[in-house]
């Protein structure tokens, strides 16, 4: 049909395909191409003969509820099992403060619907995760960027920010942080400034979204279990709404994550989730019950923060000895992703046909900014690839930045 948009309603318009899908379809195309694109957990440690063991069990016949229709809130014993799992994480809740999402993804989606009206402002880190830029902008919400240093957000640039949007008539509806291993820069902000943030949030009265669907993958050889204490741990007014996932500790393909924050903000977001799916997939959620019940996740934990510690090195070593001078990046004390500068003459978007053409992928720096710029940043992810295959991906993107500045500082001056 031609022109079918004009069935578009407004905000449709506006919606705009994740750069990260994107990015990863294009590293399914081809039959060698190595992605570094999506921020995806390894298989091959994905617990697969316990869920085959779980699975079986569960599909037994024997329970009918399982592939029923459930509960908006969750799987009532995964519900009840949420305050044990966040006191782990030093966060008290009771089960009327919790609720099961589908994914983090969708948690996001429903803190926009519940919380943004059209305008609304969202403060967000320069540069954020892009599936909460979707997520948001879907709501029709203003997007507005906070700088960054090494230690995370700015607190002076934030209250400027929020200040003058405030001093604009703007209504600002959250905060939006990743504090832990942050998507894309990896940065692991200090407990000094969680703690200065918190209170700035309440002296300017700003509900905080916090998303940690990484804070049990620190790195041990450069963070500890007591770096990557949440923001909601101290929040004793019930202004901070917390975010987290079975995702990349579990397998995101059970689509299984949780919020926790007041009583009154999880009931009006169970609502929004009412229309949103019903329910999250029950037989997800039993597998994923299960996983934690029988000890499966506590006693994986420890081996996937050695696993994904070890393909960080592997990364930075390649990094180190292909493109030493070329390149820079924080330290990744946790998580699934390093950051990479190559400088401020190397647009990386330009950059990325080259890199495809010698065989890799990654996420341009400009996905991730609410601001727009184009940059000489790109997200790696190192999470998915074998070490051999990051080797090879690296040495593969070296020779695509040698010939991409080499091309750049050719060309003739414009005018
Ligand atoms: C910061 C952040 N939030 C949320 C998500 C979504 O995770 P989920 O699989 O739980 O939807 C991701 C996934 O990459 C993420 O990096």
């Amino acid at each position: 049909m031609n022109n079918a948009t004009r069935f578009f309603s407004r905000a449709a318009g506006t919606m705009q395909e994740s750069a990260i899908r994107k990015m990863g379809a294009l590293g399914a195309r081809g039959t060698d191409i190595i992605s570094f694109a999506p921020g995806f957990p390894a298989p091959d440690v994905f617990a697969w003969a316990e869920f085959r063991d779980i699975a079986q069990s569960v599909l037994d016949g024997s329970d009918a509820t399982v592939l029923q229709y459930g509960p908006t809130r969750g799987y009532r014993p995964l519900v009840e099992a949420l305050p044990e799992i966040l006191a782990g994480r030093g966060i008290r809740a009771t089960p009327e403060q919790v609720i099961v999402t589908t994914g983090s993804q969708q948690a996001l989606d429903l803190c926009a619907r519940v919380f943004v009206d059209p305008g609304d402002v969202v403060l967000v880190e320069l540069p954020t995760y892009t599936g909460a830029i979707t997520a948001f902008r879907n709501t029709q919400a203003r997007l507005v960027g906070v700088r960054q240093d090494r230690d995370g957000i700015d607190l002076e640039d934030l209250d400027r920010t929020l200040l003058a949007e405030r001093a604009a008539g703007r209504r600002i509806a959250f905060l939006y942080v990743v504090p832990n291993f942050q998507n894309p820069t990896g940065l692991l902000v200090s407990l000094e400034k969680r703690a200065r943030l918190l209170q700035w949030a309440s002296t300017r009265d700003v509900l905080i979204v916090e998303d940690d669907p990484y804070g049990a993958l620190h790195f041990t050889d450069a963070a500890s279990a007591s770096d990557t204490r949440p923001i909601k741990v101290d929040d004793t007014e019930g202004r901070v709404v917390y975010l987290s996932s079975f995702s990349k500790t579990v397998a995101p393909g059970f689509r299984v994550a949780w919020i926790a924050a007041a009583e009154p903000l999880v009931a009006k977001i169970e609502v929004a989730k009412q229309a949103a799916d019903l329910c999250t997939g029950g037989l997800d959620q039993r597998i994923v019950y299960d996983v934690w019940k029988r000890g499966v996740l506590a006693a994986r934990v420890p081996m996937l923060r050695e696993y994904y510690q070890a393909k960080r090195r592997v990364m930075e070593a390649a990094l180190e000895r292909e493109m030493n001078s070329l390149v820079t990046w924080p330290e990744p004390r946790g998580g699934f992703f390093l950051w990479a500068f190559f400088g401020d003459a190397i647009d990386t978007d330009a950059m990325l046909e080259k890199a495809v053409g010698h065989g890799v992928v990654y996420v341009a720096g400009s996905a991730f900014f609410v601001d727009g710029r184009r940059s000489g940043f790109a997200r790696l992810s190192f999470s998915a690839p074998s070490h051999q295959r990051i080797e090879e991906g690296i040495r593969r993107l070296a020779v695509a930045v040698r010939e991409h500045t080499a091309a750049t500082t050719s060309a003739p001056a414009p005018g």
